[in-house]
């Protein structure tokens, strides 16, 4: 396994559009694997290949307490959402930086898991948070975008700040 660099946001690559898996082989599960590595080491809860300049629809989560409950989702699509609800969100792709976003309570989501076979999941709480952040990745969408525009530039600002200190 290997550690995977993670694009940092305002990264244009983090806004192309991932396409979906045609094969669930020996590679894609190295990919998941390698991908899942990357988010426990972060540490993070979710990580989409996206994120680490992948551009196929397969997205780690693991919201458990004790980092013991990875799931993986390919090619995942969100069937049916309801309820609404404000939370927190950070991103591994922009560090340092929190914000409330708006997102479905609940939703129904159905992906292949590792063998390729299809899944059905019902989830609600953080891990529906998660998982619709992390499709909005394979979509090209980073949480901060959901934000307003002047939230938006005073992000971008205190990033590019940061950037120039650790350069
Ligand atoms: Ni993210």
């Amino acid at each position: 396994m290997a550690l995977l660099p993670i694009l940092r946001f305002p990264d244009p690559r983090l806004k192309k559009i991932a396409a979906p898996v045609q094969k669930v082989d020996d590679s894609l599960r190295r990919l998941a694997a390698d991908m899942a590595e990357t988010m426990y080491e972060a540490p993070g809860i979710g990580l989409a290949a996206t994120q680490v300049d992948v551009h196929k629809q397969v997205v780690v989560i693991d919201v458990s307490e004790e980092r013991n409950a990875l799931l993986v989702l390919v090619n995942p699509r969100i069937e049916s959402a309801d309820g609404a609800k404000e939370g927190e969100e950070g991103c591994l792709s922009v560090p340092g930086i929190y914000d409330k976003v708006e997102r479905a309570e609940r939703v129904v989501v159905t992906y292949l898991d590792l063998e390729g076979q299809p899944q059905r999941l019902e989830a609600e709480g953080l891990l529906a948070v998660c998982i619709q952040h992390e499709l909005d990745h394979l979509n090209g969408k980073v949480f901060v975008e959901r934000l307003s525009q002047l939230k938006q530039t005073r992000i971008r600002n205190k990033l590019a700040k940061q950037a120039r200190v650790t350069a």
